[in-house]
């Protein structure tokens, strides 16, 4: 039997990275996935977040698409061997982030033979207010910066609405992540029974 994709996405600060590994560790034989990938356009894309390479929006845009077409190919072999996949961020981060600078009618084009060939069975949408994103992740920030992170996380968190809204098929399961760790792991794990997931 097929293999179930789940997605977690969530603003910075959100927690999904944890969650992702709490609830793999509650399953025996889930694999963890994550994009930006390890590969060769991940790490390319690493390079140009933490400002080695200077590129333009579009470029990135580009990279985050080739680099999801290739785990795509990745994913597809996982999943046809039965393999439950868990992972961290899918083209639905690329429309909430790309999204701060450029049309996401574009960046969704961009992903579409992605997104036709594989679409999560459910995307695990873990959201806190923006100002709770910020109280996770100000410490040590200047006054300046913490009002443009603000800014910014809000805009993301809006656009992880208009990502979602361009999938109407898709299963959405929205987590409060402003519950405890372990509360927001087991209501993850209940959620995804309670659909037939895991
Ligand atoms: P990630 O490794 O999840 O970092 P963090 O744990 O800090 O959230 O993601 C790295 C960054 O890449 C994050 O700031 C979001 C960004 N990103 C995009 O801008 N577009 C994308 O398509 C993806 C997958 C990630």
């Amino acid at each position: 039997m097929r293999g179930k994709f789940i997605v977690f996405e969530g603003p910075d600060g959100s927690g999904k990275t944890t969650q992702q590994k709490a609830v793999a560790s509650a399953l025996c034989s889930a694999i963890c996935e994550c994009e930006p990938t390890t590969g060769e356009i991940g790490r390319q894309i690493r390079r140009a977040l933490g400002g080695e390479v200077d590129c333009a929006p579009e470029t990135l845009a580009l990279l985050f698409a080739a680099d999801r077409c290739e785990h795509v190919r990745a994913l597809e072999k996982l999943l046809d061997e039965g393999k439950t996949v868990l992972c961290d961020r899918y083209v639905f981060s690329s429309i909430a982030y790309q999204g701060l600078e450029l049309d996401t009618a574009w960046i969704a084009e961009i992903n579409r033979r992605a997104t036709e060939r594989l679409l999560p069975d459910a995307v695990v949408y873990v959201d806190l207010p923006t100002e709770s994103c910020m109280e996770r992740i100000a410490r040590g920030r200047d006054h300046t910066e913490i009002f443009e992170t603000t800014e910014r996380i809000a805009k993301v968190r809006e656009n992880y609405e208009r990502a979602f809204a361009m999938f109407p098929s898709l299963k959405l399961i929205r987590i409060d992540g402003a519950q405890p760790p372990e509360d927001v792991t087991r209501d993850i794990l209940e959620k995804l029974r309670g659909e037939g997931l895991i």
